[in-house]
């Protein structure tokens, strides 16, 4: 085996990432819709199946896991059925977890009602992560980072993360890498991270609108700088992704699906890729070009899931490596 982008996935089995961040519960009933509802004019579905997969910082992990690696995460949920189930389709993925139950809160279910392959409507149960939850994760967090590799930490935006500038320093003082899926319009708490990995949108949100290539790298160099990142990916959907590292290096990948059915859970897929890729001291360079063929399958996959194992290294075999 000379193709070194397979030698890392191959490498990436011994990975042991440390996950945190906000967990959910992807919740999916299927089912006919047969009149209008009495009531409203709401159509009426009659359930005949349910699925649920893990979701966030969840998926995340489940993706890690897919690969053989080991992977623990440390998220807060609530002392819920919801909590429960997860607990158990992470334990069927192999991720080992510290799932920080806090009866103050629910768990973070999204509820997604499908009918004839349509979408009807999406449910939320969400509910603010509490202070003392928050600082219990902290704890879980530097206790349990152990002979971890690489931490990923994958924000997205529940609150549970209030202390996330610890949990990248303590990272980082460790001598882990420490790469983060970003939300919100305030970066300054990841100061210090390795790699940031924003979409386009979250980008904007924080750098402002980019008309060209010109300002938006002039943009990335100046968060790079204020943040004292090591790089900065920004994932464009169809468009791939551009990595930008301090030294002045700009690489950009492009997108690698062969057929776009569902995006969700993409970016997911990208920090989990790059993180164990990081975790076997790949470099960056090779840690994007394993999650941007990754997340190029995904795409092709039905909801949020884990790469599958074999169709990354079918894909890899295709790539010149670098
Ligand atoms: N429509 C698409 N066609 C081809 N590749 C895609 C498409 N959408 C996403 N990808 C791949 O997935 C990567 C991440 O996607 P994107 O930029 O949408 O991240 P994201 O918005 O964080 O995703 P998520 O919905 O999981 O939050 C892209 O860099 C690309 O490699
Ligand atoms: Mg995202």
């Amino acid at each position: 085996m000379t193709n070194p982008l397979l030698m890392i996935l191959d490498r990436m089995t011994e990975a042991r990432v440390t996950v945190v961040g906000d967990v959910m519960l992807d919740r999916y009933w299927y089912g006919g819709v047969e009149r209008i509802s009495p009531e409203a004019p709401v159509p009426v579905v009659a359930v005949g199946r349910a699925e649920e997969r893990p979701g966030g910082a969840a998926n995340v992990a489940q993706n890690i896991a897919g690969l053989g690696a080991r992977c623990r995460l440390i998220g807060l949920c609530g002392d819920d059925a919801a909590a429960d189930s997860l607990a158990t389709l992470l334990e069927r993925s192999g991720v080992g977890h510290r799932l920080i139950r806090d009866p103050l809160v629910n768990t973070t279910v999204k509820l997604r009602v499908v009918s004839r392959n349509q979408q009807l409507i999406r449910i939320d149960f969400e509910t603010q992560a509490t202070a003392d939850g928050c600082r219990n994760l902290v704890a879980a967090y530097r206790e349990g980072l152990g002979d971890a590799g690489a931490v990923v930490v994958s924000d997205y935006g529940k609150g549970g993360l209030n202390h996330v500038r610890d949990i990248v320093a303590f990272g980082r003082k460790a001598g882990l890498p420490v790469v983060v899926d970003p939300k919100g319009d305030d970066y300054r708490p990841y100061h210090g991270a390795t790699l940031i990995t924003p979409n386009r949108k979250e980008f904007e949100q924080v750098a402002g609108r980019f008309r060209d290539e010109d300002e938006l790298e002039r943009k990335a160099r100046g968060l790079i700088g204020e943040l004292a990142l090591d790089a900065l990916l920004v994932t464009r959907r169809e468009e791939g992704m551009t990595l930008f590292e301090r030294d002045g290096a700009r690489t950009h990948v492009p997108a690698r699906a062969h057929e776009v059915y569902d995006v969700t859970g993409a970016g997911d897929t990208v920090i989990a890729m790059v993180g164990a890729a990081l975790a076997v001291r790949a470099s960056l360079l090779q840690a994007i070009h394993i999650a941007n063929a990754a997340a190029g399958i995904v795409v092709g996959h039905l909801g949020a899931v884990a790469v599958p194992r074999d169709e990354l290294a079918a894909a890899l075999a295709l790539e010149e490596g670098s």
